[in-house]
């Protein structure tokens, strides 16, 4: 029976194990981590992370042939093919900070595989790393092999969070690089049998480690430009009273473009995007590529520019203050169906309202308080590390409470702004909402999810990104 390790159980090797596990009956897969919590919570009815779908998978593969374990050692020791799906964090100090990705805990995942195998191994990077990290974990373990042969692919993994499973199951494409030797294919051969138990054979795609490498950073990077593309225009809409969703759908009706990943929101988050683009900015320097770089970063500066601009928004129609005001805050996770809060534009946005001075009252139907207020107390770039090497008591930000419902979130609100497209925010019983609160009552549609017209009949005050303004908003030019 063929063995899979995976060295990792997080939002990537949690979902993508248990598919595997799911699909291949004939394989036994374990999935570790060094956080006892975290491999605790897989082991238990509440999963470390909501996923739809997810669940179901667990259960009925747990115990059968897929473990969760933190006995480390053990499942590599056992192990034919070890997967690595640990954190790459953006590095904080030292060369490269803020933008280079830190190889601390791939490194040492790395020098413990070298040190506990007693067999030869298939190594498979699935975390998101620099280009060229193969070939320096290739060196880590070779100089430590002990006559051991390991073999090193690339198996980036693309699966969008909320969708993962549906992804994992259809995948537009499995990507494997690998050494262009012959030991190099048999490698890529022998994870190519474990995809091709569910996935068509053409959608399995081979290539040499350093374009498999290259590829996830690219795609994140398309992907995001895409956002910060449609961002962008929204504020000229804004400006000329176009519409962007107008403009948007004209745009990706040519099938060159496409319709996907064309909606104006608040900004992107996620745990990759920014990270990601980062690490190939850092890339394209290092590779004395400036101009690259430069065009890649004013991806990220986009998103940026989008979340103060709309918190700019909110306190200039707001008649430039929202100190003490109450503000309602429908949403936290980074998108719709995850209870995600990585890089979330929802904390840049609170800050900016603290910044301010606002009390805010937050309500996110999968997010907790504790995590919520870790978020917001947490220096940028810490979330990217194993749970128990975080602050463990973040400070309590006072100005903000934490709430379980939306109708308790806007009560006695000055405004409400929706960052999160949830859907149960499109179906709100409205006018309630507004009956409750503070007049002039505003709504700050981050996400395009409500109808502004049917809003305004009520009574609301409505921004909706890149639509046309307001009277009333027009007269209040957010200008930073
Ligand atoms: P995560 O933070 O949810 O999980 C990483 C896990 O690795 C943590 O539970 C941590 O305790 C564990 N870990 C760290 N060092 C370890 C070690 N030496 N031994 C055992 N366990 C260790 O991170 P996530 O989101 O699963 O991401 C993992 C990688 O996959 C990252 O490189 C990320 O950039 C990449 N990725 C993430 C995607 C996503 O949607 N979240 C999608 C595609 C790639």
């Amino acid at each position: 029976m063929v063995k899979i390790c995976c060295i990792g159980a997080g939002y990537v090797g949690g979902p993508t194990m248990a598919v595997i596990a799911l699909k291949c009956p004939s394989i036994e897969v374990a999935v570790v981590d060094i956080s006892k919590s975290r491999i605790a919570a897989w082991n238990s009815d509440q999963l470390p992370i909501y996923e739809p779908g997810l669940d179901g998978v667990v259960k009925q593969c747990r115990g059968k042939n897929l473990f969760f374990s933190s006995d480390v050692e053990k499942h590599v020791f056992e192990a034919d093919i070890v997967f690595v799906s640990v954190n790459t964090p953006t590095k904080t100090q030292g060369l490269g900070a803020g933008k280079a990705a830190d190889l601390t805990y791939w490194e040492s995942a790395a020098r413990m595989i070298a040190d506990v195998s007693k067999s030869d191994k298939i190594v498979v990077e699935k975390s998101t790393v620099p280009v060229k990290t193969a070939e320096a974990i290739e060196k880590i373990l070779t100089h430590n092999s002990k006559g051991i042969k390991f073999q090193i692919l690339s198996n980036p993994e693309f699966l969008a969070e909320g969708t993962a499973i549906q992804d994992l199951f259809n995948p537009d494409r499995v990507l494997i690089g690998g050494r262009e030797t012959p030991e190099g294919q048999k490698a890529i051969q022998a994870l190519k049998d474990v995809y091709s138990q569910w996935v068509p054979k053409e959608r399995i795609l081979t290539t040499n480690l350093w374009s498999a490498e290259l590829s996830k950073l690219a795609a994140n990077a398309f992907l995001a430009q895409r956002i910060s593309s449609v961002n962008a225009m929204s504020a000229l809409c804004e400006a000329t009273g176009a519409n962007v969703q107008q403009v948007s759908y004209s745009v990706g009706t040519d099938s060159r473009i496409g319709p996907k990943f064309l909606n104006a929101s608040v900004g992107f988050g996620g745990s990759c995007f920014q990270k990601d683009i980062l690490n190939l900015v850092y890339i394209c320097e290092c590779n004395g590529l400036p101009e690259v770089a430069e065009y890649w970063k004013q991806v990220i500066k986009i998103n940026d520019y989008q979340k103060s601009r709309f918190v700019n928004r909110v306190v200039a129609s707001m008649f430039n203050t929202v100190s003490n005001k109450k503000i309602a805050i429908l949403g936290f996770a980074f998108k719709k169906d995850t209870g995600d809060t990585r890089e979330t534009p929802a904390i840049d946005v609170c800050q900016g309202l603290l910044g301010d001075k606002a009390n805010l009252s937050i309500y996110d139907p999968q997010v907790t308080e504790d995590q919520i207020q870790r978020d917001l107390s947490m220096n940028k770039f810490d979330w990217d590390h194993p749970i128990h090497l975080q602050p463990t008591s973040p400070t309590t930000v006072k100005k903000v409470s934490v709430v379980w419902d939306a109708y308790e979130a806007t009560k006695d609100a000055h405004g409400l702004c929706i960052l999160t497209e949830w859907d149960e925010f499109k179906t709100l019983d409205y006018q309630k909402i507004f009956d409750n609160m503070q007049k002039p009552a505003f709504v700050f549609d981050g996400r395009n999810i409500v109808d502004a017209d049917k809003l305004r009949e009520i009574g609301f005050i409505v921004y909706s990104i890149g639509k046309p303004l307001d009277p009333w908003l027009k007269d209040m030019p957010a200008v930073a």
